[in-house]
């Protein structure tokens, strides 16, 4: 399931994330790349153990975790710290299609998670760059994703996806993976599903509806049972 976080970022913060970044020295992006994405991986990254990265990465995960749709889709139990890319059309910058690693160390933190679910947070407007589209497959097809600056797309980790190479400007963005409390997809799905209409069911009837206070119970009740924490 693909789920859209809209204004992960405001236009603002946007804009002070690329002063920064703009300014700072990037690296050639295979330097995190496994074995096999290495091979089809060609752009630029921040130095993932570099101020800016660190810095920047802290804000998003800041912003996320005040963010009511990204909590409820992902249930996550641990962020990776976020990772910050550049696709130029002078290089003709693509990622060609590959699988997420399963399991990712930090070695600045020891940090260690099991990757369920994968994140980008595009940072430059659509507009300005062509090409550069996050290909995503899954059961029901091949999706093209391309945000608005500040947006996130939130895609299972297990999925193949790409990124088209870039033919004109710079694409611009974080990435990132997360472990959620609630492995198999399916069912952190249901519960998102589930979280959703408890939502709009509140906000018609009110919080104190018999009815809803019973659906909440029983959301809690199932994550009870499935998460791992
Ligand atoms: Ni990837």
């Amino acid at each position: 399931m693909l789920i859209c976080i809209p204004d992960v970022l405001s236009k603002d913060e946007v804009a002070e994330f690329r002063r920064i970044m703009d300014a700072a020295e990037w690296e050639d992006g295979r330097a995190t790349a496994g074995a096999q994405s290495a091979m089809v991986k060609r752009n630029e990254q921040l130095p993932p153990d570099g101020e800016a990265a660190r810095k920047l990465g802290q804000r998003i995960i800041t912003a996320l975790t005040k963010n009511p749709r990204f909590l409820s889709a992902a249930i996550p139990l641990q962020i990776f710290p976020p990772l910050f890319n550049r696709y130029t059309s002078a290089r003709g910058d693509h990622f060609g299609i590959h699988v997420d690693n399963a399991v990712r160390g930090d070695p600045l933190t020891g940090l260690r998670i099991r990757t369920d679910l994968s994140m980008t947070l595009f940072l430059a407007e659509p507009d300005t760059y062509d090409g550069g589209e996050l290909v995503i497959e899954d059961t029901y097809g091949s999706h093209e994703v391309k945000l608005p600056a500040g947006h996130a797309v939130l895609y299972p980790s297990s999925s193949l996806h790409m990124v088209t190479p870039v033919t004109r400007g710079a694409r611009v963005a974080s990435f990132f993976w997360m472990q959620s409390m609630i492995r198999e997809p399916h069912i952190r799905s249901m519960i998102f599903d589930l979280d959703t209409a408890i939502q709009s069911l509140t906000e018609r009837l009110g919080r104190d509806d018999p009815d809803a206070v019973k659906l909440t119970g029983i959301y809690h009740n199932l994550i009870r049972q499935w998460a791992e924490v």
